[in-house]
């Protein structure tokens, strides 16, 4: 199994730092639409029981819960669960994804944003997820596949070579094309989905420029580019962005599927 951190307590996630640096990533406006549009995909929201599962800082969880949702928000990252308790409208519980302290059918709508793609078995984790939303409830999922990270800097083996790598360290790096299937194998029936390109920049408030320190930092510790290699690309990127390049674009999948109702 590839990927490089763990999660939970102790992990590269479960700090102040790291809960502050995901937080403004998600809160910047190029990733702020690629929210909203997967929302929609949820449809309406207003007073369904809704868990978000995996959190984190619970970005997403507060936009749930401004659009009239009830929501439960759960993390195995004790640091990333304060930062959620902390948004308006969320109650954030401490949990594993594949043990949900929740009855059976406890929910309308259940979430998994950008968290499959760091879980040994996906599968088991909607199974889970599955379990505590009612029959005919809904389950977004939602992942990047990062084998579609195009850098527009001009060295191209550069731009292959820190793509491969970045999603080499994830333990499910195309998470974002498997959703589907992970889905069915779970036993739930894909509705519809969208497929957004995040378009990001190294410098201001955008998704890279809050991040690049989580996206330099995973390289490294990979071997497969070394710190001068990545000053390197550190300055292409800037370079790109001041010429009117998209220094950094990747696909977000989303899918809605259903819970099946029960057969009489
Ligand atoms: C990239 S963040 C997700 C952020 C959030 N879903 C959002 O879209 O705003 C990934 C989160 O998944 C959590 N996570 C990973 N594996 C988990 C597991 N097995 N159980 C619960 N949380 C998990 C990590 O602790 C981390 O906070």
């Amino acid at each position: 199994m590839r990927g490089e951190a763990g999660t939970g307590p102790g992990s590269l996630w479960d700090s102040a730092d790291a809960a502050e640096r995901v937080g403004r990533a998600y809160e910047a406006p190029d990733l702020a639409a690629i929210r909203e549009a997967q929302i929609d995909l949820i449809g309406p929201l207003a007073g369904e029981q809704t868990i978000d599962i995996g959190c984190g800082p619970g970005v997403f969880a507060a936009a749930l819960a401004a659009r009239g949702a009830a929501v439960t928000a759960v993390d195995s990252s004790p640091a990333m669960l304060a930062a959620a308790a902390a948004r308006d409208g969320v109650t954030a519980v401490e949990a594993d994804a594949t043990s949900l302290p929740f009855a059976d059918g406890a929910f309308d709508v259940a979430c998994l944003v950008q968290v499959l793609e760091y879980v040994a078995d996906p599968v088991a984790v909607l199974r889970e997820a599955a379990r505590v939303v009612r029959p005919g409830g809904r389950v977004l999922a939602a992942d990047t596949d990062w084998d579609t990270l195009a850098l527009g800097i001009d060295d191209l083996d550069l731009a292959r070579t820190y793509a491969a790598a970045f999603a080499d360290a994830k333990v499910h790096g195309q998470a974002g094309r498997h959703l589907r299937r992970w889905l069915v194998e779970a036993g739930l029936q894909p509705v519809r989905s969208r497929a957004r390109l995040l378009e990001s920049a190294p410098a201001g408030d955008a998704f890279l420029a809050h991040n690049w320190s989580y996206f330099r930092g995973t390289v490294e510790r990979s071997g497969r580019l070394d710190a001068a290699a990545l000053d390197r690309l550190e300055g292409q990127l800037a370079d790109a962005a001041e010429r009117g390049a998209v220094p950094f674009a990747v696909v977000r999948h989303a899918w809605l599927a259903r819970v099946p109702e029960v057969s009489a």
